[in-house]
């Protein structure tokens, strides 16, 4: 079964093919240098890009692929940019109309979940953990269409505390892969973490006490007109988010006893998370990098799931 997949939920335009279950060509226009000056994504260029990036990715896809073969096409229906998502739906229910072939809308965050299951077959329970700039979220895969979510973020997600300090810190934007490449040359140096949240419900996260945290620090510092020890403040990020995650995990493993778990979202690309992660359970399942960021093949495989 060939599927063709399209997501445009944020700021990356994305198309896949997919044939049971083995990757057949992916290409994602990206909007990152764009939006970067601005220290975050402006909704409104967001959608005239996506305008724009999809006609030339419909022109590579017919090089591709005879159209014809497509069997199903899916598209991120939701959450997301409202104008971003309007964009993969009328290209998706257009193309489905006049190929005359089902169009499935998913969730983009069930797709990030598959992400880590990319030619491979998926295992329930798992345990999956999303981290990402937009959301931070611990779900319970029972089966396919059975999702528990146990918690998730009550304020900031993951990604948006790394984009934030990077920005405090100004160490360039995206935060992430900066702070985790500081991280990775000086976690030596400093081992220190900062208090670890703490929420009602024991699986949720709040992550912006976290931030503050580091922010009055920062700005202690800058009032007694010291020098900034950015790649302290890195470091000690990192350490605390790792920690963090690791502690909510752990409870959530004892607990619901799951088969696998598995690390999805852009974050999830972090060196430091993935090595904690392996660590935490005999079964984990970690996308590829290209599969981390927002990309069309993991709506492919959340289709192929769907229609097994
Ligand atoms: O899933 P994603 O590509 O986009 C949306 O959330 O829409 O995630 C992007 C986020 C950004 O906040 C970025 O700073 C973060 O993922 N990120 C990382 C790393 N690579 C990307 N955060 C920590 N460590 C990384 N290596
Ligand atoms: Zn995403």
């Amino acid at each position: 079964m060939l599927i063709f997949a399209i997501e445009s939920s944020h700021d990356d335009t994305s198309f896949a093919l997919l044939e049971n279950n083995k990757p057949i060509w992916m290409k994602t226009m990206s909007q990152i240098e764009i939006h970067k000056k601005y220290g975050g994504t402006i909704p409104e260029i967001a959608s005239r890009y996506h305008v724009k990036n999809i006609g030339i990715l419909l022109e590579e896809l017919k090089k591709q692929v005879d159209l014809s073969k497509i069997d199903i096409i899916a598209y991120s229906q939701f959450p997301g940019l409202i104008g971003s998502l309007q964009v993969g739906y009328i290209v998706a229910n257009t193309l489905g109309l006049i190929l005359n072939k089902p169009v499935m809308g998913l969730s983009h965050l069930e797709g990030h979940f598959f992400s880590a299951f990319i030619e491979k077959e998926t295992v329930f329970p798992t345990l999956g953990l999303l981290v990402s700039g937009g959301h931070s979220q611990l779900m319970l895969y029972k089966s396919k269409d059975e999702i528990e979510i146990l918690g998730e973020t009550l304020d900031d997600a993951v990604g948006e505390v790394y984009d934030k300090i990077a920005r405090k810190l100004e160490l360039g934007f995206p935060g992430g892969p900066i702070i985790d490449e500081l991280w990775s040359e000086n976690k030596d140096k400093y081992q220190d973490h900062l208090t670890i949240p703490k929420t009602k419900n024991e699986f949720d996260f709040s992550f912006s006490g976290i931030k503050t945290q580091i922010i009055n620090l920062i700005n202690n510092q800058v009032n007694r007109k010291e020098k900034i020890n950015k790649i302290k403040y890195a470091c000690e990020l990192q350490n605390t988010i790792v920690k963090y995650l690791e502690k909510q995990m752990k409870a959530a493993i004892l607990k619901y006893k799951p088969k696998a778990i598995c690390l999805v979202g852009g974050v999830s690309a972090n060196k430091a998370i993935r090595e904690m992660f392996l660590g935490l359970h005999e079964n984990v399942y970690l996308p590829k990098l290209e599969y981390t960021t927002d990309n069309a093949m993991m709506i492919a495989r959340l289709a192929s799931e769907k229609n097994k």
